[in-house]
């Protein structure tokens, strides 16, 4: 019988364990390509205004395109009119022989109060009324930066900046029964904390991970549930790791591509496929007395879950107060 040579066998067993740990990543990212979720329903949502900040970009547009193509109508609410001319021009590229809704760019900078108070102006004069409010905008960044009130910006545009514009909208929001979808991250359960000491402050926390992010995105989920036990129409979500413009400041070194590009390829989901649970929270989700904001449901893969996090009332009621002294003060 002839002998095979053992680098011919090591070479097969290697090829071999090659082989299956490439499938079974293949298999993982198939199957989590199943559990992310889809938004099926097709229903025309003509007549419906929805409102989404930051939708030149990212999930905020894919959002925009989702529902304009179901013929709703969108106000893309932009800092930079330049990028939300450009979206709506690709948006309108992209959908084709399809005709669509509406698509209204309107100014909105969430990091200037002046700024925030003129965008709720023009909407109450000019949008009678309102199915949807999205806060998508939102931001990650690696050096101190500042809004024009001078809070650091993942208090102070994450947080304060829709905190105020709901503030302004919440007559209106009431009366319609407006759904307010509130875009949180599944960061919020991750070193996340309420740092009254600190709040709105720029805090070099020695961790690895994005502390002042993670905290706004905390700050999300508790303002969801204050505004549900304040009778709001509100939906929290998280769209899950999206491939967007959201990393822009994140500079990552030559190993960090080689060591997690196996695990960000498993893990991270188109912005469309992200989009999918701002669509449906902005159209289908329901709360209800056991299943809401206040008791910890979020959505998340285009379902209903519970947050890992434990939320306290102090904290919850606490955080309202101080967002309302942040306003009022910078008045
Ligand atoms: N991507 C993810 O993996 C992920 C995961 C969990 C949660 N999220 C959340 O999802 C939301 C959308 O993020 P994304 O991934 O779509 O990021 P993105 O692609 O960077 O889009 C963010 C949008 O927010 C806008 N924005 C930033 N600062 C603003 C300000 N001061 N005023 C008004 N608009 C402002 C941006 O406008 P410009 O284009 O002008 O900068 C952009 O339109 C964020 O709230 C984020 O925290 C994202």
């Amino acid at each position: 019988m002839p002998l095979i040579p053992a680098e011919v066998t090591l070479f097969t067993a290697g090829t071999a364990a090659a082989t299956s740990l490439v499938g079974s990543i293949v298999l993982l990212r198939l199957y989590k390509l199943r559990k992310w979720g889809w938004v099926r329903s097709t229903d025309s949502l003509q007549g419906k205004t929805f409102i989404i900040t930051g939708a030149n970009t990212g999930l905020g547009y894919e959002a925009t395109k989702a529902l304009v193509r179901r013929q709703a109508t969108v106000v893309m609410a932009c800092r930079n009119m330049a990028k939300a001319n450009a979206a709506i021009a690709q948006i309108r590229e992209e959908l084709g022989a399809q005709r669509g809704g509406a698509l209204v760019p309107m100014e909105l900078d969430l990091g200037s109060f002046r700024s925030i108070r003129k965008f709720a102006g023009e909407v109450q004069r000019t949008i009678p009324s309102l199915y949807c409010l999205v806060n998508n905008a939102g931001l990650a960044v690696r050096v101190p930066e500042y809004t024009q009130e001078h809070f650091e910006v993942h208090f102070g545009v994450n947080h304060l900046g829709q905190f105020l514009l709901v503030d302004l909208l919440k007559e209106r929001l009431l009366e319609q029964r407006t759904r307010v979808v509130v875009v949180s991250s599944r960061m919020h359960e991750i070193e996340a904390e309420i740092d009254f000491a600190n709040l709105g402050r720029w805090v070099a926390y020695s961790s690895r991970l994005n502390r002042l992010y993670n905290n706004s995105k905390l700050m999300n989920f508790y303002y969801a549930r204050e505004l549900y036990k304040r009778g709001f129409n509100v939906h929290v979500l998280c769209p899950g790791l999206c491939h967007t413009d959201f990393f822009r400041h994140y500079e990552p070194k030559w190993y960090h591509y080689l060591v997690f590009s196996p695990i960000v390829w498993l893990m991270l989901r188109s912005a469309e496929q992200g989009a999918q649970n701002i669509v449906y929270a902005a159209t289908e989700s329901e709360t209800t007395q056991e299943r809401n904001p206040a008791k910890g449901y979020f959505v998340s893969n285009v379902k209903i879950r519970r947050s890992k996090f434990h939320f306290d009332e102090e904290t919850s009621v606490r955080l309202w107060n101080e967002s309302v002294k942040a306003i009022e003060g910078a008045r």
